[in-house]
């Protein structure tokens, strides 16, 4: 879907992300939400949390996994992607605290694995994700699946691109800065959802925005992956869609 403004698309797509809570509200069932950070989303969740403070829109059956998380960081700095979170979404809505889940960029090398599978699994138990909102980057990786990122690739801890870290140094001030690794969902455990939304707004978004959509599917291109999926959604404007 193309939306002229990037306003008016993160409103309809936060529209249906509370049509899903409620629905499922009524059937007496939880909500799993899989979400994404960086600037696209940022609009879903202002919209969100304004339906939550002005609609009665409740997050009481809402559970959360996020995407990512930059490795090594701990939980509180102000980049990493709890801090995020919690500012944008969870300290203005009544989700749960148990029910959230953001991949903790603190733990120790040596216990990464038994993490990441355990973080996989709990996906899983609570009957996987029902709608997983991306974000995409330069090298059209989602979450931070790089390019290299194979089809069935799970929860793990990767290797940032040099393209995604000089992305990512107006965020954190400096090169040395910016954490070298990250632990990621994997293309596979994107894929278990049930529906997917990817957001990309801009024009510096164009050029992977085609290649993702109408490109060759392979892994230089980890998002190009979800043509795919069964049930996908690129929510876009008329400036990210600009080389379609
Ligand atoms: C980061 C995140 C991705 C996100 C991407 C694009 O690398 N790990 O999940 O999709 O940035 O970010 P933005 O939405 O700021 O363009």
């Amino acid at each position: 879907d193309i939306y002229e403004y990037e306003e008016e698309g993160c409103k309809v797509v936060a529209e249906e992300i509370a049509d899903l809570i409620r629905e499922k509200q009524q059937k007496g069932e939880m909500c799993v939400l899989g979400l994404a950070t960086g600037n696209s989303p940022r609009g879903v969740y202002k919209e969100l949390v304004r339906l939550h403070k002005e609609d009665n829109l409740s997050f009481s059956n809402v559970i959360t996994f996020n995407l990512d998380e930059y490795y090594p960081m701990e939980k509180t700095s102000v980049n990493s992607y709890n801090h995020y979170m919690n500012e944008l979404l969870f300290d203005h809505v009544d989700i749960k605290p148990e029910n959230i889940y953001v991949p903790d960029g603190s733990v120790a090398r040596d216990k990464i694995k038994e993490y990441c599978n355990a973080y996989e699994k709990k996906i899983d138990e609570v009957g996987g994700i029902d709608l997983q909102l991306l974000g995409i980057g330069r090298t059209g990786h989602i979450g931070f699946n790089e390019p290299g990122s194979y089809m069935n690739s799970y929860t793990r801890i990767i290797a940032l691109d040099d393209i995604t870290i000089d992305d990512a140094v107006k965020d954190f001030g400096s090169l040395s800065e910016v954490p070298k690794g990250a632990i990621t969902m994997g293309v596979g455990s994107i894929f278990k959802a049930q529906k997917i939304i990817l957001l990309a707004w801009g024009s510096n978004k164009a050029e992977i925005i085609k290649k993702a959509v109408e490109g060759k599917i392979t892994d230089d291109v980890p998002a190009s992956f979800l043509q795919q999926h069964k049930n996908v959604k690129f929510v876009v404007d008329i400036y990210a869609a600009g080389e379609l």
